[in-house]
């Protein structure tokens, strides 16, 4: 999939630009604080509805404005579609050509992203909120069902931590209700698990030879960590979480709050049985993000059948010369790629020539270089 332009109206430091993206390589270069990375924002935030660096919407809008508007053309299979998200000072509208979509799962199907940028590191760093967050995010792009379970299962688990609060387990009623509650949340929980542990099966299938292509390091991958045991077995999975249901049964009316399910899941990154959250380098955590999230390109066009557009903030500066060369690679001339960097220095000569280049100023577009020139 292609984004052919996308606008941008009071958009963080952006009063008005249309740009006009290559269905190649883009590069967007600049000096610090001029909007390089609002334009890679505001790409996600048409493709996820949020933004990757800020919970405040407020703050998308430019300052001194009360609305803000980000809208763009979307290219897959031959189709147009109009994609427009509005932010206003306490609402948010979305559109799919320029009709009103008033669910989320429905929108954030229709454009997929690959973004990394330098405050990814979190994801192996940071807690589990930030991984469990990720995950489903990627798996909401890919298919809107998965959102709309999770959104069941985050209604259920919330009616359960609010019944806990309350209630001892003493009343028949009482007891019935929690056991009703359980069966919901059980239905919902295997489908969650189920997809999450596909998707990180994928990503394992891919990602050693990424990782090892990108450091000559071996033995990478992704360790899903549910707190009951799990496989590919729905039946096995329903049998686990009755069984663990039942076990806390107490700790749950104790604790007041549901200890089970994919609420708690943990996900981890490994190279040759090491967790790179304690033992990695800063760069092979960098690494380790970055295959992560090469594999998830090829995992994208697999279910998708079109390649997502991949966002890279700034990763060049921050890589030695040999993993540039390793990382260049993988951006082929096939997918569409929006690059970020302060110096043109910093890209090689060859990808270079093959790109659209866009010079950003204090939140302006000064200089716009059409691709082999
Ligand atoms: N809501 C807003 N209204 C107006 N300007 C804003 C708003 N939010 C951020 N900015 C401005 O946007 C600029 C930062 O933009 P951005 O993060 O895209 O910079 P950058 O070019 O990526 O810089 P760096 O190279 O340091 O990463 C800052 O000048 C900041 O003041
Ligand atoms: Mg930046």
């Amino acid at each position: 999939m292609i984004l052919t332009e996308i606008k941008l109206v009071n958009f963080r430091n952006y009063s008005n630009v249309k740009i006009k993206l290559s269905e190649g390589i883009n590069i967007i270069y600049g000096e610090n604080a001029q909007g390089k990375t609002n334009i890679l924002e505001s790409i996600y935030v048409l493709a996820l509805t949020k933004s990757h660096r800020t919970y405040i919407d407020n703050s998308l809008i430019k300052i001194g404005s009360n609305k803000s508007k980000i809208s763009g053309i979307l290219l897959k299979n031959n189709i147009k579609t109009k994609l427009c998200v509005e932010i206003t000072q306490n609402n948010k509208i979305l559109n799919i050509d320029s009709n009103i979509e008033p669910k989320v799962s429905n929108y954030i199907s229709n454009l997929n992203i690959i973004f990394f940028y330098p405050e990814d590191l979190e994801l192996v760093k940071g807690n589990p909120v930030v991984r469990r967050k990720y995950i489903n995010t990627q798996l909401s792009q890919l298919q809107s069902n998965y959102m709309i379970i999770l959104n069941d299962y985050n209604r259920l688990i919330k009616m359960k931590n609010k019944f806990l609060k309350t209630k001892q387990l003493y009343y028949e009623e009482d007891k019935q209700y929690y056991s009703i509650l359980n069966e919901h949340i059980i239905n919902k929980a295997v489908s969650i698990y189920l997809l999450r542990k596909k998707y990180i099966d994928k990503i394992n299938e891919y990602a050693h030879d990424v990782f090892f292509n990108l450091t000559g390091i071996s033995d990478f991958y992704i360790k899903y960590k549910p707190i009951i045991k799990i496989n590919n077995d729905k039946n096995l999975i329903i049998e686990e979480l009755k069984k663990q249901f039942e076990l806390k049964q107490n700790e749950e009316f104790r604790l007041k709050k549901s200890i089970v399910g994919p609420h708690l899941d943990e996900f981890e990154f490994y190279v040759k049985n090491k967790n790179l959250k304690s033992f990695g380098s800063q760069g092979q955590q960098r690494m380790a993000v970055l295959s992560m999230k090469l594999s998830e390109v090829e995992i994208f066009k697999e279910y998708k059948n079109s390649y997502p557009i991949l966002l890279l903030d700034d990763v060049f500066s921050e890589l030695d010369n040999k993993k540039k060369n390793h990382l260049l690679k993988y951006i082929d001339n096939n997918m569409q790629t929006i690059i970020t960097t302060t110096d043109l220095k910093n890209i090689n000569k060859k990808m270079l020539k093959n790109s659209k280049r866009f010079k950003i100023s204090d939140g302006n577009i000064i200089k716009e270089v059409e691709e082999h020139e």
